[in-house]
């Protein structure tokens, strides 16, 4: 008979985040900000993060009126010169994170023939070298304390293209290989790094995409569950990630994503 291993096995303990402190980039909206919601509800207390100010305090505003524990902090995840200090004030401050979700990103869609090499720095700079700089501010603190949750937004776009986003998938697929780097280089440390990887959400990001018919007509064919996906559906797989249930899980990417890259 093997003896089963210590810790709490009861699902609500399992998925409980209470004592646990959790910075979501690029909160302010979006994915980011009904990820935070999630954490925040399973007991997580919460640092929104986000480029706009103004859209920083209203997220922050909000999820205290939900009666969340929540504070803002703005940078920019794609600077070097803003995310060093602000880890340094954020952990004198608020405390030392548990738990981080690099979900900041952004398109600038082009031709890939004419697209302006501005375009695909920005692209790069924001969905894949943010996570780097992000993580290494966070992850020398979690090793010291003997453990942390990283999690990183990846997409379908890790794994498959389409014409005008090459720099996005570049960024994804790049964000993938970082999640693995780092869930080999730190696993030893109990650092778990996984990724999210969503099929076609309706946010301000996709908003454009969702009402072209043609656009859309595409995306209902194309995936299995014959629809868009809504933020609050990748909640589970973000608790899941963040929580002790996924002690032993490392280095993987779980795609949200109502089946679309099963299907042929
Ligand atoms: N919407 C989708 O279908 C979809 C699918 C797959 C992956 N994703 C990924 O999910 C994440 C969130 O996407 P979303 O749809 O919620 O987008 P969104 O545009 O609605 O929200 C992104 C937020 O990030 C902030 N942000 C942008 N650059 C930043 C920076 N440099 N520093 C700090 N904050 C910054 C923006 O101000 C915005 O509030 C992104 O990484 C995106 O690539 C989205």
């Amino acid at each position: 008979m093997h003896s089963q291993p210590p810790g709490p096995t009861a699902a609500k303990e399992l998925f409980s985040l209470r004592g646990k402190r959790a910075l979501v980039t690029g909160s302010g909206q979006g994915i980011g900000l009904t990820l935070a919601r999630g954490l925040g509800a399973a007991g997580a207390e919460l640092v929104l993060n986000d480029l706009d100010p103004a859209r920083l305090e209203q997220a922050v505003a909000t999820l205290r009126g939900e009666g969340l524990v929540v504070t803002g902090r703005r940078f920019d995840v794609a600077k070097a010169e803003e995310v060093g200090p602000a880890f340094v004030e954020l952990e004198r401050t608020v405390g030392p994170l548990d738990i981080l979700v690099n979900n900041a990103g952004i398109h600038r869609r082009a031709p890939l023939e004419t697209m302006p090499a501005a375009s695909w720095q920005a692209v790069l700079d924001v969905n894949l070298t943010s996570a780097f700089l992000v993580t290494r501010a966070v992850a020398s603190g979690m090793i010291e304390r003997g453990g942390g949750k990283i999690i990183n937004i990846c997409s379908l776009n890790s794994e498959l293209s389409r014409p005008t986003i090459a720099n996005y998938a570049a960024a994804k697929g790049g964000l993938k290989m970082l999640t693995r780097a780092m869930a080999v280089e730190w696993g030893r440390h109990n650092l778990q790094a996984n990724g999210i990887a969503p099929g076609y959400i309706r946010t301000d990001m996709t908003g454009g995409l969702v009402v072209d018919p043609e656009f859309d007509r595409y995306i209902r064919a194309r995936t299995p569950a014959g629809r868009w996906g809504e933020p609050r559906e990748l909640v589970g797989a973000a608790v899941f990630l963040a929580s002790r249930a996924s002690d032993f899980v490392n280095g993987q990417i779980l795609y949200v994503d109502g089946g679309l890259l099963a299907s042929q």
